[in-house]
Order: C-alpha cells, then sequence, then structure tokens
C-alpha cells in the first residue's frame, strides 16, 4: 500500500530538489542585454540607466522614475526627499520589511506603527488617524503581497492632515488599481528590483513621483547631492560642488540593461503568476482551516506573494505547516515577522501584543513558492503537499 504520509511524518517527500518560494527567471534575452552594456562607454550610471527610468516612468505614467542600487535606498532617498527628520513621526505598518520602516530612521525621524486591515493585510486608515500626532509628517503604507493597500482610505487621511505619501510597492510593481498602474499615485511610490521581487537587476529600485522638486531632489541625493554647475563659475568646467549631504545610490548601466530587458518580459511574468495563484485558489478553496489571499477589489494585481494563513481548523500550527512543506522539498517563508517584535524597533517603545491585527494574520502566515519560473508540476508538488498534510491532520 502506498504510503501517503506527508514527509515530515515518515513518508517519501514530495520532491528531490527544493523548490524555493521565489526565483528570479534569467534566460538568452537578458544575458545578451547585459553582455551588451558591458561593451558601452559607460558601465556605471550612463544612457541605460536613463533609458530604464523612462520606460517605467512612461509604463507608470508619471514624470519622473529615479533608479537607486535597492529598494532600501530609494525608501531613504524618498524619505529624505518629504523633507523627514528628527523629531517628524512617520506612520507605517508593523507587516512588512524592515526597510519600510526606514524611510523614516535613516532620517532620524521616529516610525510610528499603526495596525493592519486584518483582510487586505494593508494599513488600515482608521488605525493610522489614531496614530496621527502635530508631529506626524508622513505615511508609508505597503501593497502586501503585490494586493494594493487601501489607497482611497490612506490619501483621504494624507489629505486631512496634509502628509506626504510614499507608498512601499516592492511587491507590487506591475499592478493596477481602478486600471490605474501601482506608482502614479501620489507623492512617491517605490519599487525593488531584487531577485524575488516582479522584475530583477540583481539589486536595485525605483522611486517614480509626478513632483518635479522631489525628482530633483531625489537625483540631487542618489549622486552625492552634488551640483555639477554652481552659479558664477561658467568658465570654470570643472567645478562641482557637494550641496548637502548627499549619498551614491548610482545604480549601474549594466543593471539598467538587465532592467529593460526584463520588463520585455514582464506581461509573460505576470500571466505565469496569475496561472499559479488561480491554481492554487481553486485548490486551496476546498480545503478546511487555509485562508488564501483577499479577493482584490477594483484591481489587477501583480501578485508578489501567495501567502495563506494556517488556522486552528487546519490540524496543525504554523511551525509544524512550515517544517512540514520543508520536509517536502517546498521552500515557504513567512512575510514578516512583526517590526514591532524585532529588538531595534523595540528600542522606540514597541512590544509585542500592541497590534492584535497584525499579530492574528502572522500566527498562521505562511508564503507559498510563487514566481515566474514554477512549471505545472511544481504547482502540482505545492498542492499535493498541502492537500497531503490537511488529509493527514484531518
Ligand atoms: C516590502 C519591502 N520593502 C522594502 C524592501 C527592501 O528592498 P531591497 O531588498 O531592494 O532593499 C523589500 C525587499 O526586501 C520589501 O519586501
Amino acid at each position: 500500500m502506498a504510503d501517503d504520509r506527508p514527509a515530515h511524518y515518515g513518508g517519501e517527500p514530495i520532491r528531490e530538489s527544493v523548490l524555493g518560494y521565489g526565483s528570479q527567471s534569467i534566460t538568452d534575452h537578458e544575458t545578451e542585454a547585459v553582455a551588451e552594456a558591458l561593451e558601452g562607454d559607460y558601465i556605471t550610471r550612463g544612457p541605460t540607466v536613463d533609458e530604464f527610468e523612462t520606460r517605467v516612468a512612461d509604463m507608470v505614467g508619471v514624470d519622473h522614475a529615479v533608479a537607486t542600487t535597492s529598494g532600501t535606498t530609494a525608501l531613504h532617498l524618498a524619505g529624505a526627499a518629504a523633507g523627514f527628520g528628527p523629531g517628524d513621526e512617520v506612520i507605517t505598518t508593523p507587516l512588512t520589511f524592515a526597510s519600510t520602516a526606514h524611510a523614516a530612521t535613516y532620517n532620524d525621524a521616529t516610525p510610528v506603527f499603526a495596525d493592519i486591515d486584518s483582510h487586505r493585510r494593508t494599513l488600515d486608515p482608521d488605525a493610522v488617524r489614531e496614530q496621527i500626532t502635530e508631529d506626524t509628517a508622513g505615511i508609508v503604507p505597503m501593497h502586501y503581497a503585490g494586493y494594493p493597500a487601501d489607497i482611497e482610505g490612506l490619501l483621504a487621511v494624507a489629505d486631512e492632515h496634509d502628509l506626504t505619501v510614499i507608498w512601499d510597492a516592492c511587491h507590487a510593481f506591475g499592478g493596477t488599481w481602478h486600471d490605474e498602474p501601482i506608482g502614479a499615485q501620489r507623492d512617491m511610490t517605490m519599487f525593488s528590483f531584487h531577485p524575488v521581487k516582479n522584475i530583477t537587476t540583481g539589486e536595485g529600485g525605483m522611486v517614480v513621483t509626478d513632483d518635479d522638486d522631489l525628482a530633483e531632489r531625489l537625483r540631487r541625493l542618489r549622486s552625492f547631492d552634488m551640483n555639477y554647475e554652481p552659479e558664477g563659475h561658467d568658465d570654470e568646467p570643472w567645478y562641482q560642488v557637494t550641496e548637502g549631504l548627499g549619498y551614491n545610490y548610482n545604480v549601474t548601466d549594466i543593471q539598467a540593461a538587465l532592467g529593460l530587458a526584463q520588463l520585455d518580459r514582464l506581461d509573460e511574468f505576470k500571466q505565469r503568476r496569475d496561472e499559479v495563484v488561480d491554481r492554487y485558489d481553486a485548490a486551496f478553496a476546498a480545503i478546511d482551516g487555509i485562508r488564501t489571499p483577499p479577493e482584490p477589489v477594483d484591481a489587477d494585481p501583480m501578485y508578489h506573494l501567495y501567502a495563506i494563513e494556517v488556522r486552528e481548523s487546519f490540524g496543525c500550527n504554523r511551525t509544524e505547516f512550515v517544517n512540514a512543506m520543508h520536509a517536502e522539498n517546498i521552500g515557504v517563508q513567512v512575510h514578516y515577522v512583526p517590526l514591532h517584535y524585532h529588538p531595534y524597533f523595540q528600542e522606540f517603545g514597541y512590544e509585542p501584543g500592541q497590534f492584535p491585527e497584525t499579530e492574528a494574520v502572522y500566527d498562521g502566515l505562511v508564503s507559498l513558492p510563487l514566481h515566474a519560473e514554477m512549471d505545472d508540476g511544481d504547482i502540482t508538488d505545492v498542492i499535493t503537499a498541502v492537500q497531503r498534510l490537511s488529509t493527514y491532520h484531518q
């Protein structure tokens, strides 16, 4: 008789090789583009970076795109361009990667957490309202897993209190909300092009905005806050001066060439991610104790993660679920340990127990594999592993 026990409980693993929860997709198209860039005159920031920025700005439908070395440095620059500084409070979600809050902390502002709406798993506008003080300078919402946050509700709060909004869209590149690309919303949106993200440049990020002044500050801060043509020095072509504390967050033409080649394949990536999500949704709807991701409302998300919540009625807890999937050679991850659990953010006075909605969601969260390199067999393996585990525990 076939042993259908999960590998964690003595059966044979479903897979021999490990399936990662995320992966880049690189073909000859990208390799050739990068090789060509290496033969160009610039291998640091040059015309290919300009082309990459223009292409993303056009795709998103904004006037400016500023490429940076990572999503984290994009957040640093966006916070700096917004003018966040000592004494300012910046409200964000605890259910995110640490860098989201660094839009505040890298600029010596104070990160302030507000609880999430547990359905969308993104910042709850009413919870944001409760955290507003006279020192609040901005909001940094995050489009968790690619599902748009409550954009309308959050912009309303920003309007009421004259706050700058920086959308962390690291998960959401390529999606739309009300037929408008993610990134078109004011004041700034930033993306990450880390290898597990929707497109990659190895490491890389970008800030997009329609605001000319913000774009000018972003560009200056990205490159040493250097004025390359200061007034009164027309006859001294070498004369360039640093006017403030800037950074070297310049991205290279090599990375931009990779980014452009990835953009050529964006539709293909979206289609494959959609197909994986559709198969997961159909398979998991019938499984007791699994909460599938929320149905998008007025949006066509580019799904970055497929994060389920494992509930008590599934029959085992999240830790056992994760370990059982790993025993099947299926890579799963948890996005994220809430920021108020981290020692660094506890220095700002946070502790577990303060954000019940976030904590209730976190307790069950597991991200299943989702990326454009998955073939039909990979999807079947994930579904079979979850079904096997469910059957074992029912
Ligand atoms: C939500 C979110 N914000 C910010 C970042 C930081 O991006 P990067 O890794 O490109 O610095 C990430 C990625 O890790 C992320 O997932």
